[in-house]
C-alpha cells in the first residue's frame, strides 16, 4: 500500500520576492500581519516576514473571506493562498510594490496579543520595553538587519581565516580564573564544596596551550565574560574573534589581521584602504591623549606647556601640562556656546577645573579668555603649536599630564561629534603598537600588566625589567577603528623562567604563580614554540562596520545598562535547595 504523506506547505514564496514577473501565479505566503487597512468593501493587509512585506487584498467578491480578514489583528501569524495581481496603486518604495495577492484562502496559524509597541522602523517603544520583548524588537527592520549584518560579518571572517589555514578549536567555558583586568564571573561547583569555576574573560591561556599542542594557527568565535561596568561598547558577555599563531613575529600578526580587516571593508562597503598607519602608544598619547584615537579628523594636541608658562597666569604656571586643540571654524562661537563647552568639560565625568579659549579671528587677530596675560604674539605662537588657522577656536585645558590628556581627548571627540566630523561611513583604521608592558597602579601600589601577564617584553627592552620595569615596552598592539579599540593582542612569553619573572614583577609569589599558572609554565617546559595572537571584539567590529557604536544593537539578546537581562529576568535568586546543593549560604 502506498503511504500517503500529507505535507503542509506553509509558503511557496517569501514576502520579499514577488514582483510583476509573477503576475498570474498562484502562491502561498506565510507571515505576520503588519498592518490592516479596512476600507469597508476592500481590506488590505501588509504581510511581513524576514524578507519583506507583501500586500494581501480581500474584496466583496468573497464576503466570507472579507469577514475573516476583518477579524485579524496586528502580529497574527497567517497563511494566505491566492493569485499575484497587478496593483492599482503601486508603491515604488517596496520591492513588491507593483503587485498584491488577491487572497482566495486564509488560515490563522496563530493569534497574537496586541504588541506592547509598534513593530515598525520608528517604534513608539522605549529601550527597556523593547528589551523585555526582544523577540518582538527583532521583528523590526533595524534590529533584524543588524543581526543579519552580524551574521554576514561572522561568515566573512570564518571564510577568510579558514582560507588562511586557521583551525577552529573550541575551548572550555568552565575554567579557572585568568587575570585580564576585569572581575571574573564565577560558577560554584556542586561536586567540590567551596570551589568555583570561573567563566573565561578570554580563552587566552588555552589558545597558548594549543600552540604548545602544535595547532599553529587557531581561531575561534567565542563568548567571553567580564564582570565590569557597562558602557555603550561593553557587555558582560561579548564575543571575540580569538586567534593565535605559532612561529610568527609581530609583523606576521599585523599583516594577517590587517588583511582580514581590509577584506571586511572591501566585501562589506566596497572600500579599499591603503596600508594602515602604525603609531606607538607614546605617540598616540602625545598627539591624541588617547590610545585609541579617531583619526578621521585632525584636531591633534598642541603642547602649550612651555609657551604658556611664565606669563603671569597663575593657573597655568602651577600645572604639569597645558594642552590645546584647534577646533576648525569655531572662532565664531558665541560666549554662550563657549560657556556650554566649559560646563561640559567641568562635568564630573570629564573633571576639568576650567577651560581657556582663544578665538583666532578670520582677520588674523586673537581674542581669548586670558587676554590679560598673553599678547597677540603669544597667542599667535599658541596657534602655531596647535595648528590653528584663522577662523578656528583654540581650546586649552591644564593639570597633571595624564588627566589633562584624558580630558582634552574627551573634548576632542565631543567637538568632532558636534561638528559632524565622525562620519559613520568613513573608516580610518590604525595600529597602535609598542605599548608599555606594565602600568603602575597607584591604588594597589604595584605594577599591572598593561595587556595581560603573558605578553612578552620587547627583547631590546628586557634588560630594563630588573631596574626600570615601567620603561619596558611590549610587543603588544591594538587595532583601532574610528576611535574604538576593536582588537588587541601581543607576542607571548614562551619561556618558563621569563613567565615566572613576569608574574613576580606583578606581585605573585613563586607559590601563588605556581598555583595559578603552573599549568602554563609547566607546558612551557615541553617545547613551547614562539607564538602570539590577537582578539577582535566581534560586537564592536560589527557595530562600527555598521556605522554605529552601541554594541547592544548588534546582539540578539543583550543585557541592559545594569547588566540585567530584563526579558528572562536574570540574574535571579535560586532556590534554597539549589543553594544547599552548591554549599552556598546567602549572608544578608
Ligand atoms: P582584550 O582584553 O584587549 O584582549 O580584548 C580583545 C577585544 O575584545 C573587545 N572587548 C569587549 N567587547 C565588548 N564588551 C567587553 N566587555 C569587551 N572587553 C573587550 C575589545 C578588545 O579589543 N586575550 C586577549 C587577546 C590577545 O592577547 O590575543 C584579550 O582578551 O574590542
Amino acid at each position: 500500500m502506498l503511504l500517503k504523506i500529507l505535507i503542509k506547505m506553509y509558503r511557496t514564496h517569501t514576502c520579499g520576492e514577488l514582483n510583476a514577473n509573477h503576475i498570474g501565479q498562484a502562491v502561498t505566503l506565510s507571515g505576520w500581519v503588519q498592518k490592516i487597512r479596512d476600507l469597508g468593501a476592500v481590506i488590505f493587509i501588509d504581510l511581513r516576514d524576514r524578507y519583506g512585506i507583501t500586500q494581501l487584498s480581500f474584496n466583496e467578491n468573497n464576503r466570507d473571506l472579507l469577514e475573516q480578514a476583518r477579524k485579524l489583528g496586528r502580529e497574527f501569524v497567517i497563511q494566505a493562498k491566492g493569485k499575484v495581481v497587478e496593483r492599482a496603486s503601486k508603491n515604488p518604495k517596496l520591492p513588491t510594490g507593483d503587485i498584491e495577492i488577491l487572497v482566495e484562502e486564509l488560515e490563522v496559524l496563530n493569534e497574537s496579543e496586541i504588541p506592547p509597541f509598534t513593530i515598525e522602523d520608528e517604534t513608539d517603544g522605549g529601550e527597556e520595553l523593547r528589551m523585555k520583548y526582544r523577540y518582538l524588537d527583532i521583528r523590526r527592520n533595524p534590529v533584524k538587519n543588524n543581526l543579519i549584518f552580524r551574521s554576514k560579518v561572522t561568515q566573512l571572517v570564518r571564510n577568510y581565516l579558514a582560507d588562511q589555514g586557521f583551525i577552529d578549536v573550541e575551548t572550555p567555558y568552565l575554567i579557572k580564573s585568568t587575570p585580564e583586568g576585569a572581575r571574573d564571573f564565577v560558577v560554584p561547583s556542586r561536586m567540590h564544596p567551596g570551589h568555583f569555576y570561573a567563566l573565561p574573560q578570554s580563552p587566552q591561556t588555552f589558545k597558548q596551550l594549543l600552540m604548545v599542542g602544535g595547532m599553529d594557527k587557531y581561531m575561534q568565535i567565542v563568548k567571553c565574560f567580564r564582570d565590569e561596568d557597562l558602557r555603550a561598547d561593553r557587555q558582560p558577555e561579548f564575543t571575540q574573534i580569538d586567534c593565535e599563531m605559532a612561529f610568527i613575529e609581530q609583523e606576521d600578526i599585523l599583516q594577517t589581521f590587517e588583511g582580514l580587516t581590509k577584506h571586511l571593508l572591501k566585501e562589506i562597503h566596497g572600500i579599499e584602504i591603503a596600508d594602515f598607519p602604525r603609531i606607538s602608544y607614546e605617540e598616540a598619547m602625545r598627539r591624541y591623549g588617547n590610545d585609541k584615537p579617531d583619526i578621521r579628523f585632525g584636531m591633534e594636541f598642541g603642547d602649550l606647556t612651555e609657551a604658556a608658562k611664565g606669563k603671569g597666569f597663575n593657573v597655568f604656571d602651577q600645572q604639569e601640562a597645558i594642552l590645546g586643540i584647534a577646533v576648525p571654524g569655531a572662532a565664531t562661537y558665541t560666549r554662550k556656546q563657549i560657556d556650554k563647552i566649559t560646563d561640559w568639560v567641568k562635568r564630573p565625568q570629564i573633571g576639568a577645573k576650567g577651560m581657556v579659549y582663544v578665538k583666532y579671528n578670520e582677520d588674523g587677530s586673537f581674542k581669548s579668555s586670558v587676554d590679560k596675560f598673553y599678547s597677540q604674539d603669544d597667542l599667535s605662537e599658541w596657534a602655531k603649536i596647535t595648528g590653528a588657522n584663522p577662523g578656528d577656536l583654540i581650546l586649552v585645558l591644564s593639570g597633571n599630564l595624564d588627566a589633562t590628556r584624558a580630558q582634552l581627548s574627551a573634548l576632542r571627540m565631543e567637538m568632532a561629534e558636534r561638528l559632524g566630523l565622525r562620519k559613520p561611513d568613513e573608516f580610518a583604521p590604525l595600529w597602535v603598537v609598542d605599548f608599555p608592558l606594565l602600568e603602575w597602579d597607584e591604588d594597589t601600589g604595584r605594577y599591572h600588566a598593561m595587556h595581560h601577564p603573558f605578553t612578552a617584553p620587547k627583547p631590546e627592552d628586557a634588560h630594563l625589567l630588573d631596574t626600570e620595569p615601567g620603561k619596558v615596552r611590549a610587543n603588544a598592539y591594538d587595532l583601532v577603528l574610528n576611535g574604538n579599540e576593536i582588537g588587541g593582542g601581543s607576542i607571548r612569553i614562551h619561556d618558563k623562567a621569563m613567565q615566572a619573572k613576569m608574574l613576580n614583577l606583578l606581585g605573585f609569589s613563586d607559590e601563588e604563580a605556581q598555583k595559578q599558572f603552573g599549568f602554563l609554565m609547566n607546558a612551557f617546559q615541553y617545547g613551547a614554540p614562539p607564538h602570539g595572537g590577537i582578539a577582535f571584539g566581534l560586537d564592536r567590529l560589527v557595530a562600527i562596520l555598521g556605522g554605529q557604536e552601541t554594541i547592544r544593537d548588534f546582539i540578539a539578546f543583550p543585557k541592559n545598562n545594569a547588566g540585567r537581562d530584563v526579558m528572562i529576568d536574570a540574574p535571579d535568586t535560586i532556590s534554597q535547595e539549589q543553594l544547599d546543593e552548591l554549599h552556598l549560604r546567602i549572608v544578608e
